[in-house]
C-alpha cells in the first residue's frame, strides 16, 4: 500500500461527494495526480484538479505590508514555513468495492487519511488491459495506459485538438500499436484518409536509426490513381456523387446501365464512362433529356476519377494487420476528395457487412470538413455514409476514428457517437464549450484543464477509461511525418532547388 500522504480538510462545500480538499502532511502532490482513500463504501479515487499554498502569516494584505514595507522580512522573524500549508483540491471520481466501481453518495469524513493512489487500483479503475494498446503514460504515477482495442475502437474515437497539440503523433502511435499486434491476438485492417499526407511516411523503407520500418505492413494510395469503376455504380449512386439528374433523365440512365450492365455480364467486358456517353448518344432517348444527361456525364468525366474497374479494388484496400493510407495532399478539389471518401467508405462498409473484408477502422482527418454540422447535401457528400458507419458500424467491425481541429464544426450526430475522444489542447472556447456539452462526465475544472495542455499531453474521456484521465502520449516508433517540416528547413530547400517547382506550375497553369 502506498504511503500516506495528507488528511481530509472540512470546508463549507467540502467533503462531499462531488468535492473533497485534503491537507498535504508529507511530501507532494500535483495537479492531475490520483489519490485515493478508505472509507464506509470502499476505496474511493479522486483526482487532483488543484493545488495551492497557503499561510497565516500572508493572509493579510495590509499587515504583510506594514511588516515589509520597512525593509523587514516576515519570514527572518517569524516561523513562517512552519505555517505554509500544500491544500489540494480534488475531485472524486468513484468508489470500488471488491472490484465494482460505483459513483460515491457518501463523503467521507474530515479527518480521513489519503494516499498516492497505487498504480493496482488505478489499473483496475481505468479498465486498463495487459494485452490493450499502449497509448501512453499516466504523468506522476508511472503507469502505462494500456487500453483494450476493444473498448477503445469499437464504439469509435474521435481524436481533438488544436493545430499542433499532437493529433496526428497519437494516431500514429495508435496505428502502431495495431500494425505491432500478433494474429492470435486480433488484427484489424486500418484505412486512413489523409488530406496532408501526414501519414505517408510510414510507407518509408528503412527510416532514420532508431525507428521502426513499418513500409510492409503499409499500403499507400496516392488520389491520382484512384478510380472509381463505374458498372459498379447504380443511378442512385451516381446521382448521390454529382446531383443534377431529374427523375426522367434517372429512369432513361437507369435504361441504358441496366443494358451496358447485362452486355458485360453476356461477356463484352466492363464499361467506362465513354462506353457510357456513346450509348446514349446512339439512344432513342428524347433530345430534351439526351442534352443534359450527356452534359452531366461530361461533368463526371472533368472529374478524372471514373473507370473500367475499381483502383485499388476493396480486397487490395484493407488487410488484417495492414494500414492503408489514401493520400489525398494532391488535390485541391473538395469535391473530388469527398466524392472519393464517400465511395471507398460505402463499400468498405458495405463489404464488411456481408464479411467480405476483416473489421476495420477507417481514420478521417479533417473529419470536419468530411461530416460537417452545417452544410447543404451537396457540400458534404460523404455526411450520411459517415453517419451510418457511425450508427451501425460497431455491429459489423466497421469502425470510426474521428480527427478534427475544429470540433464545433463536425456533426454532432457523429461525434456523440464517437463512445471515447481523445482530447489533446484546445484553446478555442466554442470547441471546448462543445466538447463539454457532448461529453457526460467533464466539469469545469477538467475543462480549464484542456486549456493548459502541452504538446501531447492528453485527456481521454467515455466508455474506453469510464472516468476522464490526463495522460502523456508516448513517443512514436514509426518515422516523423514529413509534413511537420521546419520552416528554416522548408526555406533553405526552395532556395536550394529541391522545392523550385516554378517551371512545372508555369507549365501547369
Ligand atoms: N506525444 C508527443 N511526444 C512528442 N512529440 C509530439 C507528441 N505529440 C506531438 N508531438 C510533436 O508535435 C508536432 C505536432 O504534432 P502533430 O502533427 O501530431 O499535430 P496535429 O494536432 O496533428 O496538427 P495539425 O492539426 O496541424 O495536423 C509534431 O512535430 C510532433 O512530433
Ligand atoms: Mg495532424
Amino acid at each position: 500500500m502506498e504511503k500516506e500522504i495528507g488528511t481530509v480538510i472540512s470546508g463549507i462545500d467540502s467533503p462531499s461527494p462531488s468535492a473533497l480538499d485534503f491537507v498535504v502532511n508529507q511530501g507532494v502532490v500535483h495537479r492531475g495526480q490520483f489519490v485515493e482513500l478508505d472509507y464506509s463504501e470502499g476505496t474511493m479515487i479522486c483526482l487532483v484538479t488543484d493545488v495551492f499554498k497557503t499561510n497565516r502569516y500572508f493572509e493579510r494584505a495590509e499587515s504583510v505590508k506594514e511588516f515589509e514595507s520597512s525593509g523587514a522580512k516576515l519570514f527572518e522573524q517569524f516561523p513562517t514555513a512552519e505555517w505554509e500549508y500544500l491544500v489540494a483540491k480534488t475531485r472524486p471520481l468513484g468508489v470500488f468495492k471488491n472490484g465494482i466501481t460505483n459513483r460515491a453518495t457518501l463523503p467521507p469524513g474530515p479527518g480521513t487519511r489519503v494516499r498516492i493512489a497505487s498504480n493496482e487500483n488505478l489499473k483496475i479503475f481505468f479498465h486498463f488491459s495487459e494485452e490493450g494498446l499502449f497509448l501512453g503514460n499516466v504523468e506522476n504515477h508511472d503507469l502505462p495506459v494500456k487500453i483494450s482495442m476493444n473498448t477503445l475502437l469499437k464504439k469509435h474515437v474521435a481524436l481533438l485538438a488544436t493545430s499542433g497539440a499532437g493529433k496526428s503523433h497519437c494516431a500514429s502511435v495508435i496505428f502502431e500499436e495495431l500494425l505491432d499486434r500478433k494474429k492470435e491476438a486480433g488484427r484489424i485492417g486500418i484505412i486512413v484518409f489523409d488530406p496532408h499526407g501526414e501519414y505517408s511516411s510510414f510507407a518509408d523503407r528503412a527510416p532514420e536509426k532508431g525507428k521502426t520500418d513499418y513500409s510492409g505492413k503499409t499500403i499507400l494510395v496516392k488520389a491520382m490513381d484512384i478510380k472509381i469503376g463505374v458498372p459498379k455504380l447504380s443511378v442512385n449512386a451516381l446521382d448521390s456523387l454529382i446531383k443534377g439528374l431529374s427523375p426522367v433523365m434517372k429512369r432513361e440512365l437507369g435504361k441504358i446501365l441496366a443494358d451496358l450492365q447485362k452486355k458485360m455480364r453476356s461477356g463484352k467486358g466492363p464499361f467506362d464512362l465513354l462506353d457510357l456517353k456513346e450509348a446514349i448518344s446512339n439512344s432513342e432517348i428524347n433530345e430534351n433529356t439526351k442534352g443534359p444527361l450527356l452534359a452531366w456525364i461530361s461533368e463526371l468525366q472533368d472529374l478524372n476519377l471514373f473507370g473500367k474497374t475499381d483502383n485499388p479494388g476493396i480486397f487490395d484496400l484493407v488487410q488484417p494487420g495492414k494500414l492503408t493510407v489514401i493520400d489525398l495532399s494532391e488535390l485541391i478539389d473538395l469535391r473530388k476528395k469527398q466524392i472519393i471518401v464517400s465511395y471507398i467508405s460505402k463499400r468498405l462498409f458495405y463489404a464488411r457487412r456481408e464479411k467480405a473484408i476483416p473489421p476495420f477502422l477507417l481514420v478521417l482527418e479533417e473529419a470536419h470538413q468530411f461530416c460537417p454540422q452545417q452544410a447543404s447535401e451537396e457540400m458534404a457528400i460523404c455526411r450520411s455514409i459517415i453517419q451510418t458507419i457511425a450508427r451501425e458500424g460497431r455491429k459489423f467491425g466497421a469502425s470510426l476514428c474521428l480527427i478534427s481541429q475544429r470540433p464545433i464544426q463536425l456533426s454532432t450526430t457523429v461525434l456523440a457517437q464517437c463512445n471515447t475522444q481523445i482530447i489533446l489542447r484546445i484553446t478555442n472556447p466554442y470547441d471546448l464549450k462543445h466538447i463539454g456539452e457532448s461529453s457526460e462526465g467533464l466539469d469545469s475544472r477538467s475543462l480549464d484543464m484542456i486549456t493548459s495542455l502541452r504538446v501531447g499531453e492528453a485527456l481521454i474521456v467515455g466508455e474506453a477509461t469510464h472516468y476522464p484521465l490526463f495522460f502523456k502520449v508516448r513517443q512514436r516508433k514509426s518515422a516523423e511525418s514529413r509534413h511537420e517540416m521546419p520552416l528554416e528547413k522548408a526555406a533553405l530547400d526552395f532556395e536550394t532547388g529541391k522545392e523550385d517547382k516554378k517551371k512545372e506550375i508555369e507549365e501547369f497553369l
